[in-house]
């Protein structure tokens, strides 16, 4: 775990206006192969782009580089994130060439600059900040964060001297041989003290194998011109895997994935089968609550303790359960509160919905929470200790009284009072004798 600043001592007001960062996602993302810009693709739910911006919220200001699908990623931040500024890279001349793009918007600035890429989404705050304390620690002009990996294909190196100190960081398209033997990569996220490489940032040129201006070639001028350049090495390298593909995506979210369930179980969760959960990293989850296999929780939950979720139960958000419950097979729940002890078991849906204490819902309820004609939904509201028989229907707005019962399938349009029977269905018809006992064989 990373030192929070609290630790440090440093008062986050101070830490705030000390630091602004820049995320570079203006690229293409050819291999994504998809009408939709890279950063906008999701893990979890929420654009990369999003996962990123949410591990910085220490930063005074965030300016995004915008480029390819621009409007739509504009689009996006300034409904999601109205306070990040986004700035326009019509050509996508390089990295370097972004970040001279967002450096315009920093002419007065004097603090650290955190530059990062909008499709590295695994980053953690805490490795951030812990990457800044470094920088400040150290007064670095500039901090790039690198790791060691078994099969560097692709990155670029980082080319140290007999000493150990920096040089320069050689792209893979511009590595002889030995270079490429090199297996200390550059993660493609940099601490620059702005003031000290702001001149740097003007000079870079485009004089290498793809004709592009790279924000690596600062290592090199930084070195040369004595400017203090550290190397902060990452040891969690899955931190820093870029999402370049479908394939990548999907990585990317095994990672995220794993990564919670790994930390629900240290906090007393059961998981009975990792390997069919799936559960967001915006869930929290009590300890002694049991998830069975085949379970999908997304989006923003609480689940409370000693709760018992599946096997095959899809949680889509906006949930709040509270302890002791049980939410069983090929139950669906969206924006639904539900408190304590109470069961939905079998093949219910229930959306935009209170649920009180003890309330028992049988199987195959559902809640019609959606008018499709006028694209309006409306809630539900059942009360403690009420019970839902089987395969009713409960057409919201609509509230069931506590202590009441509805009869198994009923749709029930009309609220029902506490200590009520809700019944609607047509009365059972019985015609005596209507098969004649001889002609059965
Ligand atoms: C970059 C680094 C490489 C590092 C790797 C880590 C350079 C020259 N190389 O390579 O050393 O190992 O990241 O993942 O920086 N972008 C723009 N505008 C541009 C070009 C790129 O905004 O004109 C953005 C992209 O959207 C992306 C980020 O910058 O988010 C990185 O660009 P990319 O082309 O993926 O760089 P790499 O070749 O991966
Ligand atoms: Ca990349």
């Amino acid at each position: 775990m990373g030192k929070s600043w609290g630790e440090k001592g440093c008062s986050l007001v101070e830490m705030e206006k000390d630091l602004k960062a820049v995320i570079l996602a203006a690229g293409k993302g050819t291999r994504m192969k998809s009408g939709t810009p890279k950063v906008l693709h999701e893990i979890f739910n929420k654009p990369l782009i999003a996962r990123v911006l949410d591990n910085i919220s220490f930063s005074a200001e965030n300016i995004v580089v915008i480029g390819h699908g621009a409007s739509l990623v504009k689009e996006y931040l300034d409904r999601n994130y109205p306070k990040t500024k986004t700035v326009l890279q019509k050509e996508q001349l390089g990295t370097g060439h972004a970040l001279k793009i967002a450096s315009f918007e920093l002419e007065e600035f004097k603090g650290n600059l955190l530059v990062l890429c909008g499709d590295t989404p695994l980053i953690r705050q805490n490795t951030l900040e812990d990457f800044v304390n470094f920088h400040n620690e150290n007064r670095a002009d500039i901090t790039v964060m690198s790791a060691v990996f078994d099969n560097p294909r692709g990155y670029g190196r980082i080319v140290r001297d007999n000493k150990g100190n920096v040089k320069k960081i050689v792209e893979e398209k511009d590595a002889d041989l030995k270079t490429k033997q090199i297996k200390e990569i550059n993660a493609g996220i940099y601490c620059f003290n702005f003031e000290a490489v702001k001149k740097g940032i003007d000079e870079i040129k485009n004089q290498n194998a793809q004709g592009e201006y790279y924000i690596t070639d600062l290592i090199k001028w930084g070195a040369e011109r004595s400017k203090k350049v550290c190397l902060y090495v990452i040891k969690s390298c899955d931190e820093i895997f870029g999402i370049n593909s479908k394939k990548h995506l999907a990585q990317g979210y095994c990672i995220m994935k794993e990564r919670k369930l790994s930390e629900l179980m240290d906090n007393g969760v059961t998981i009975v089968d990792p390997h069919t959960t799936s559960i967001s990293p915006e869930t929290e989850i009590e300890p002694d609550t049991v998830i069975l296999p085949s379970v999908v929780i997304e989006g923003k939950n609480k689940i409370g303790k000693n709760c018992k979720i599946g096997p095959f139960t899809h949680l889509r958000g906006g949930c709040e359960i509270e302890d002791f419950v049980k939410l069983g097979n090929f139950v669906e729940l969206k924006n639904a509160k539900v408190k304590s002890g109470t069961n939905i078991c079998h093949l219910s849906y229930v959306g935009d919905s209170s649920v009180g204490s003890n309330v028992n819902i049988g199987a195959g309820t559902i809640t019609a929470n959606y008018d499709s004609r006028t694209k309006i939904k409306s809630r539900t509201k059942i009360n403690d200790n009420a019970s839902i028989g089987s395969n009713c229907v409960l057409v919201a707005p609509v509230e069931i009284g506590e202590n009441s019962l509805i009869g198994a399938g009923s749709v029930i349009t009309k609220n029902v009072d506490d200590y009520s029977l809700g019944l609607c269905r047509a009365a059972q018809k019985e015609i005596k004798n209507y098969i004649k006992k001889g002609e059965i064989k």
